[in-house]
């Protein structure tokens, strides 16, 4: 199906990727299609070993060998000089290639018996929450996709951290389940950008990453985020007569019936496996408002937090 310029969902260790034949430029502009996506905004390219990152990248420096070395397969994507001939649908034209090696059995096994790179974005409709199970899949793209291979529900359950490698030091695109500790670990310092702070890019420019733009993973249903505990926003709310989704990490019980309050983990990994499902949850139970209570601030809660601050964002 790959081989034929199909579009094949497939899962990852983090979400669901919308697949296509990298090489294939009628293929990848079948994924911007199916998602409503910019087409300025370019697409990973996931690849079954370090071997095949030559046919689409030019360039392979030490840092990457590294990084690949300890964190693939895994939730690490790197942005390289990318290969003269990969469509330029797949990079939205610029001179770089984002690309990983995903560590799901399923991807894999998808990427070897086609024997091709595939490009592939989260399997969303453009600015939705990313899909962590099938059924999030089939809410926006049922009939826009020729295949879906069901892995249940994935592990990591946000999108992976991408690393821009051609910029010196080294640039973190987009936040994500390696945390820039790690990365800094093997690398040295990690520029951070600014814009993860989540400022809106100026229009008339192109975006670094466009995963950088602040309308980006949110639910339908209007959410923001509350810091500190989140009870009196919740109140008011309430007060007003409208039905309230409520999300916390901690253990205080909730005082009100008729909120639909859903408890994630209160540590960073077990929170993230679990964000996505849980707003897909509320967001189809037909409700006015989804508050949030934001994790702490620091290092280990950055990608959550970053999520969260978009989907409030795209209100
Ligand atoms: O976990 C993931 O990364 C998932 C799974 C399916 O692998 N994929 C994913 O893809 O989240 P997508 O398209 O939703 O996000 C890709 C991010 C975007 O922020 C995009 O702008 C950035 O990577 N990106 C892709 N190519 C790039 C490039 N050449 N330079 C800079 N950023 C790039
Ligand atoms: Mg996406």
């Amino acid at each position: 199906m790959v081989r034929a310029g199909g579009l094949v969902v497939f899962p990852t260790e983090t979400v669901y990727g919308l697949g296509a034949n990298a090489l294939d430029a009628a293929a990848v502009k079948g994924i911007f299609t199916a998602k409503g996506r910019p087409a300025n905004n370019p697409v990973i390219v996931h690849v079954a070993d370090v071997d095949r990152v030559r046919e689409v990248a030019a360039s392979w420096p030490d840092s990457a060998a590294l990084l690949a070395d300890r964190f693939w397969p895994g939730p690490l994507t790197l942005v390289l000089p990318r290969c003269e001939r990969l469509p330029d649908a797949v990079t939205a034209g610029g001179p770089t290639v984002a690309v990983r090696i995903p560590a799901h059995p399923v991807a894999l096994a998808l990427l070897h018996a086609a024997s091709l790179p595939i490009a592939a974005p989260s399997a969303n409709r453009s600015t939705e929450l990313s899909p962590t199970r099938a059924e999030h899949v089939l809410r926006g793209l049922d009939g826009r996709i020729d295949v879906l291979l069901d892995g249940g529900q994935t592990a990591g359950g946000i999108e992976s951290t991408v690393l821009d490698l051609t910029a010196q030091p080294p640039r973190l695109l987009r936040p994500g389940l390696i945390g820039v500790a790690a990365l800094e670990a093997i690398v040295g310092p990690v520029m951070r950008e600014r814009a993860l702070t989540v400022a809106a890019p100026n229009e008339s420019q192109p975006p670094r990453s466009p995963g950088l733009m602040p309308r980006h993973y949110a639910p339908r249903t209007p959410l923001e985020c509350v810091e500190g505990n989140g009870a009196a926003r919740v109140a008011s709310l309430l007060a007003e007569g409208r039905r309230v989704g409520w999300v916390t990490f901690s253990d205080s019980p909730n005082p009100y019936p008729e909120v639909m309050a859903r408890r994630l983990p209160s540590d960073p990994a077990g929170y993230a496996a679990r964000l996505y499902a849980v707003l897909h949850e509320l967001d189809v139970a037909g409700l006015d408002r989804i508050v949030v209570t934001l994790p702490p601030h620091g290092d280990e809660w950055l990608a959550v937090r970053d999520r969260l601050q978009r989907a409030a964002d795209a209100n």
